[in-house]
Protein backbone atom coordinates (compact mmCIF):
# COMPACT_ATOMS: atom_id res chain seq x y z
CA UNK A 1 0.00 0.00 0.00
CA UNK A 2 1.41 3.23 -0.57
CA UNK A 3 1.93 5.45 2.24
CA UNK A 4 0.18 8.32 0.97
CA UNK A 5 -3.69 8.42 0.77
CA UNK A 6 -6.50 10.30 -0.68
CA UNK A 7 -9.76 9.43 -0.53
CA UNK A 8 -12.42 10.00 -3.64
CA UNK A 9 -14.86 11.64 -1.22
CA UNK A 10 -15.95 10.99 2.40
CA UNK A 11 -18.03 8.26 3.60
CA UNK A 12 -21.63 8.69 2.35
CA UNK A 13 -23.82 7.62 5.66
CA UNK A 14 -27.05 7.70 3.61
CA UNK A 15 -26.01 4.81 1.14
CA UNK A 16 -23.71 2.49 3.44
CA UNK A 17 -21.76 2.56 7.14
CA UNK A 18 -18.57 2.76 6.73
CA UNK A 19 -15.01 3.56 4.55
CA UNK A 20 -14.74 -1.00 5.01
CA UNK A 21 -18.77 -1.41 3.28
CA UNK A 22 -18.10 0.78 0.55
CA UNK A 23 -16.54 -1.66 -2.29
CA UNK A 24 -19.38 -4.16 -1.81
CA UNK A 25 -22.05 -1.46 -1.78
CA UNK A 26 -20.52 0.09 -5.21
CA UNK A 27 -20.43 -3.23 -6.50
CA UNK A 28 -23.53 -4.65 -5.74
CA UNK A 29 -25.27 -1.21 -6.81
CA UNK A 30 -23.07 -1.22 -10.54
CA UNK A 31 -24.18 -5.10 -10.80
CA UNK A 32 -28.06 -4.37 -10.26
CA UNK A 33 -28.33 -1.54 -12.40
CA UNK A 34 -25.81 -2.89 -15.48
CA UNK A 35 -29.26 -3.85 -17.26
CA UNK A 36 -30.39 -0.21 -17.36
CA UNK A 37 -27.21 1.96 -17.95
CA UNK A 38 -26.68 2.09 -21.44
CA UNK A 39 -30.57 3.36 -21.47
CA UNK A 40 -29.83 5.86 -19.04
CA UNK A 41 -26.94 6.97 -20.76
CA UNK A 42 -28.81 7.60 -24.41
CA UNK A 43 -32.00 9.56 -22.76
CA UNK A 44 -30.59 10.91 -19.87
CA UNK A 45 -28.08 12.58 -21.33
CA UNK A 46 -29.54 13.01 -24.96
CA UNK A 47 -26.78 10.91 -26.56
CA UNK A 48 -24.25 13.24 -25.81
CA UNK A 49 -22.16 11.15 -23.99
CA UNK A 50 -20.54 9.26 -27.15
CA UNK A 51 -19.39 11.97 -28.76
CA UNK A 52 -17.88 13.45 -25.80
CA UNK A 53 -16.13 10.82 -25.39
CA UNK A 54 -14.95 10.62 -28.83
CA UNK A 55 -13.79 14.18 -28.83
CA UNK A 56 -11.56 13.38 -25.50
CA UNK A 57 -10.29 10.22 -27.18
CA UNK A 58 -9.35 12.02 -30.52
CA UNK A 59 -7.64 14.85 -28.50
CA UNK A 60 -5.34 12.67 -26.47
CA UNK A 61 -3.49 11.09 -29.53
CA UNK A 62 -5.03 7.80 -29.87
CA UNK A 63 -3.67 5.84 -33.07
CA UNK A 64 -3.82 2.65 -34.16
CA UNK A 65 -1.29 0.10 -33.39
CA UNK A 66 -1.11 1.28 -29.90
CA UNK A 67 -1.78 -1.30 -27.17
CA UNK A 68 -4.51 0.30 -25.08
CA UNK A 69 -6.14 -0.38 -21.17
CA UNK A 70 -9.78 0.71 -20.38
CA UNK A 71 -10.04 0.86 -16.76
CA UNK A 72 -14.04 1.26 -15.26
CA UNK A 73 -14.99 -0.34 -19.08
CA UNK A 74 -18.32 -1.08 -17.42
CA UNK A 75 -21.38 -1.74 -20.68
CA UNK A 76 -18.29 -0.64 -22.41
CA UNK A 77 -19.09 3.20 -24.03
CA UNK A 78 -15.37 4.15 -23.56
CA UNK A 79 -13.77 0.82 -24.91
CA UNK A 80 -16.21 0.71 -27.68
CA UNK A 81 -14.62 3.96 -28.96
CA UNK A 82 -11.32 3.01 -28.94
CA UNK A 83 -11.87 -0.20 -30.37
CA UNK A 84 -12.59 1.72 -33.67
CA UNK A 85 -9.17 2.99 -33.26
CA UNK A 86 -7.17 0.10 -32.11
CA UNK A 87 -9.07 -2.68 -32.66
CA UNK A 88 -9.95 -5.76 -30.25
CA UNK A 89 -6.78 -7.15 -30.13
CA UNK A 90 -4.87 -4.01 -28.72
CA UNK A 91 -7.91 -3.35 -26.00
CA UNK A 92 -7.78 -4.59 -22.77
CA UNK A 93 -11.04 -3.90 -20.14
CA UNK A 94 -10.65 -3.46 -16.64
CA UNK A 95 -14.00 -3.52 -14.17
CA UNK A 96 -14.85 -4.69 -10.97
CA UNK A 97 -18.45 -5.63 -11.81
CA UNK A 98 -19.38 -8.17 -13.71
CA UNK A 99 -22.92 -7.34 -14.57
CA UNK A 100 -21.41 -4.45 -16.07
CA UNK A 101 -18.68 -6.44 -18.17
CA UNK A 102 -21.03 -9.26 -19.15
CA UNK A 103 -23.08 -6.40 -21.11
CA UNK A 104 -19.60 -5.12 -22.43
CA UNK A 105 -18.09 -8.44 -23.17
CA UNK A 106 -21.39 -9.41 -25.58
CA UNK A 107 -19.97 -6.12 -27.68
CA UNK A 108 -16.52 -6.85 -28.60
CA UNK A 109 -14.03 -9.25 -28.33
CA UNK A 110 -10.84 -6.83 -26.02
CA UNK A 111 -9.42 -8.81 -23.39
CA UNK A 112 -11.80 -8.31 -20.25
CA UNK A 113 -10.17 -8.53 -16.17
CA UNK A 114 -12.23 -8.32 -13.46
CA UNK A 115 -10.08 -6.59 -11.14
CA UNK A 116 -10.08 -3.02 -9.46
CA UNK A 117 -8.42 -0.76 -11.19
CA UNK A 118 -6.51 -0.06 -7.98
CA UNK A 119 -4.53 -3.06 -8.16
CA UNK A 120 -4.55 -5.04 -11.96
CA UNK A 121 -3.19 -8.00 -12.56
CA UNK A 122 -0.90 -6.70 -15.69
CA UNK A 123 2.44 -6.43 -16.42
CA UNK A 124 4.26 -3.22 -15.44
CA UNK A 125 5.28 -0.70 -18.95
CA UNK A 126 3.01 -2.93 -21.36
CA UNK A 127 0.36 0.49 -22.35
CA UNK A 128 0.63 3.51 -24.42
CA UNK A 129 -2.86 5.08 -23.53
CA UNK A 130 -4.37 4.70 -20.74
CA UNK A 131 -8.27 5.54 -20.30
CA UNK A 132 -11.05 5.69 -17.54
CA UNK A 133 -14.55 6.94 -18.02
CA UNK A 134 -16.53 8.06 -14.65
CA UNK A 135 -14.80 5.63 -12.63
CA UNK A 136 -12.92 7.94 -10.22
CA UNK A 137 -15.37 8.27 -7.60
CA UNK A 138 -15.75 5.08 -7.20
CA UNK A 139 -11.95 4.06 -6.16
CA UNK A 140 -10.19 2.83 -2.74
CA UNK A 141 -7.84 5.40 -2.95
CA UNK A 142 -6.46 7.87 -5.95
CA UNK A 143 -3.10 8.08 -4.71
CA UNK A 144 -2.96 3.92 -5.24
CA UNK A 145 -4.90 4.22 -8.19
CA UNK A 146 -2.48 6.50 -9.81
CA UNK A 147 0.39 4.53 -8.56
CA UNK A 148 -1.08 1.85 -10.60
CA UNK A 149 -1.45 3.65 -13.93
CA UNK A 150 1.72 4.66 -13.99
CA UNK A 151 3.34 1.15 -13.10
CA UNK A 152 1.45 -0.25 -16.38
CA UNK A 153 1.94 2.86 -18.66
CA UNK A 154 4.94 2.69 -20.58
CA UNK A 155 7.60 5.07 -20.77
CA UNK A 156 6.09 8.58 -22.52
CA UNK A 157 2.68 6.34 -21.97
CA UNK A 158 -0.51 8.99 -21.65
CA UNK A 159 -3.46 8.86 -19.27
CA UNK A 160 -6.61 10.17 -19.53
CA UNK A 161 -9.26 10.29 -16.89
CA UNK A 162 -12.90 11.59 -17.79
CA UNK A 163 -14.69 12.70 -14.40
CA UNK A 164 -17.59 15.16 -13.69
CA UNK A 165 -16.62 18.09 -11.33
CA UNK A 166 -18.65 20.12 -9.40
CA UNK A 167 -19.26 23.21 -11.21
CA UNK A 168 -17.50 26.46 -9.56
CA UNK A 169 -20.32 28.71 -10.52
CA UNK A 170 -23.47 29.34 -8.16
CA UNK A 171 -25.91 29.20 -11.20
CA UNK A 172 -23.70 26.22 -12.87
CA UNK A 173 -23.96 24.19 -9.85
CA UNK A 174 -27.69 24.60 -9.47
CA UNK A 175 -27.96 23.82 -12.80
CA UNK A 176 -25.57 20.62 -12.43
CA UNK A 177 -27.43 19.61 -9.07
CA UNK A 178 -30.73 19.83 -10.97
CA UNK A 179 -29.52 17.69 -14.26
CA UNK A 180 -27.64 14.92 -11.95
CA UNK A 181 -29.87 15.06 -8.64
CA UNK A 182 -33.15 15.45 -9.88
CA UNK A 183 -33.60 14.62 -13.83
CA UNK A 184 -31.31 12.09 -14.35
CA UNK A 185 -32.56 10.03 -11.43
CA UNK A 186 -36.26 11.08 -12.81
CA UNK A 187 -35.16 9.55 -15.99
CA UNK A 188 -33.43 6.62 -14.35
CA UNK A 189 -36.86 6.05 -12.75
CA UNK A 190 -39.18 6.17 -15.52
CA UNK A 191 -36.69 3.91 -17.95
CA UNK A 192 -36.21 0.90 -15.77
CA UNK A 193 -39.16 1.46 -13.11
CA UNK A 194 -37.13 0.33 -10.98
CA UNK A 195 -35.92 1.99 -7.30
CA UNK A 196 -32.09 1.20 -8.40
CA UNK A 197 -32.09 3.12 -11.40
CA UNK A 198 -33.19 6.22 -8.98
CA UNK A 199 -30.60 5.38 -6.53
CA UNK A 200 -28.08 4.59 -8.94
CA UNK A 201 -28.26 8.27 -10.42
CA UNK A 202 -28.58 9.65 -6.88
CA UNK A 203 -25.36 8.12 -5.85
CA UNK A 204 -23.69 9.57 -8.68
CA UNK A 205 -24.69 13.20 -7.79
CA UNK A 206 -23.42 12.59 -4.32
CA UNK A 207 -20.38 11.39 -5.39
CA UNK A 208 -20.15 14.47 -7.41
CA UNK A 209 -21.13 17.07 -4.71
CA UNK A 210 -18.87 15.31 -2.01
CA UNK A 211 -15.90 14.57 -4.67
CA UNK A 212 -11.65 16.18 -4.11
CA UNK A 213 -11.60 19.01 -6.24
CA UNK A 214 -10.02 18.79 -9.40
CA UNK A 215 -6.43 20.06 -8.27
CA UNK A 216 -6.13 17.12 -5.60
CA UNK A 217 -6.63 15.02 -8.17
CA UNK A 218 -3.75 16.76 -10.50
CA UNK A 219 -1.70 17.21 -7.46
CA UNK A 220 -2.04 13.32 -6.85
CA UNK A 221 -1.41 12.43 -10.35
CA UNK A 222 1.71 14.93 -10.02
CA UNK A 223 2.63 13.38 -6.56
CA UNK A 224 3.09 9.62 -8.06
CA UNK A 225 5.60 10.86 -10.88
CA UNK A 226 3.12 11.84 -13.59
CA UNK A 227 4.13 15.27 -15.57
CA UNK A 228 2.35 17.68 -18.19
CA UNK A 229 -0.78 16.98 -15.81
CA UNK A 230 -3.42 18.74 -17.37
CA UNK A 231 -7.41 19.53 -17.06
CA UNK A 232 -9.72 20.53 -19.51
CA UNK A 233 -13.48 21.57 -18.64
CA UNK A 234 -16.61 21.64 -20.91
CA UNK A 235 -19.53 23.47 -19.65
CA UNK A 236 -17.87 23.79 -16.29
CA UNK A 237 -18.56 20.06 -15.04
CA UNK A 238 -17.29 17.68 -17.74
CA UNK A 239 -13.46 17.45 -16.82
CA UNK A 240 -10.61 15.51 -18.63
CA UNK A 241 -7.30 15.06 -17.22
CA UNK A 242 -4.65 13.82 -18.56
CA UNK A 243 -0.98 13.23 -17.37
CA UNK A 244 2.17 11.69 -19.03
CA UNK A 245 4.65 9.11 -17.49
CA UNK A 246 7.96 10.77 -18.20
CA UNK A 247 9.96 8.63 -21.20
CA UNK A 248 13.12 7.80 -20.15
C1 LIG B 1 -20.33 5.06 -14.27
S1 LIG B 1 -19.63 3.56 -14.80
C2 LIG B 1 -18.66 4.13 -16.16
C3 LIG B 1 -18.67 3.20 -17.33
C4 LIG B 1 -17.97 3.73 -18.58
N1 LIG B 1 -16.55 3.86 -18.42
C5 LIG B 1 -18.55 5.03 -19.10
O1 LIG B 1 -17.78 5.85 -19.61
O2 LIG B 1 -19.76 5.22 -19.04
C6 LIG B 1 -18.41 3.33 -13.53
C7 LIG B 1 -17.74 1.97 -13.61
O3 LIG B 1 -16.65 2.01 -12.68
C8 LIG B 1 -16.51 0.71 -12.17
N2 LIG B 1 -15.70 0.76 -10.94
C9 LIG B 1 -16.13 0.94 -9.68
N3 LIG B 1 -15.08 0.87 -8.83
C10 LIG B 1 -13.98 0.68 -9.59
C11 LIG B 1 -12.59 0.50 -9.27
N4 LIG B 1 -12.16 0.55 -8.02
N5 LIG B 1 -11.73 0.30 -10.29
C12 LIG B 1 -12.18 0.26 -11.57
N6 LIG B 1 -13.48 0.40 -11.92
C13 LIG B 1 -14.36 0.60 -10.94
C14 LIG B 1 -17.95 0.27 -11.94
O4 LIG B 1 -18.06 -1.13 -11.78
C15 LIG B 1 -18.62 0.81 -13.19
O5 LIG B 1 -18.67 -0.15 -14.20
Amino acid sequence: MPQSTKKPHPVLKDYYGDEESRRAYVDDLFDRTAPYYDRILRVGFFGTGQAYRRFVLKKSGLKAGMKVLDVATGTGPVAQEIRKVVGDDHLTCVDPSRGMMDIARTKMDATFIQSLGEQMPLPEREFDRLYMGYGLRHVRDLHELFSEYFRVLKPGGRCTILEVSRPRTKRQFALARFYFRDFVPFVGKVLTRDPDGHLLMRYFWDTIDQCVPPEEIQDTLRAVGFEDVQRDVQLGVFSAYTATRPAE
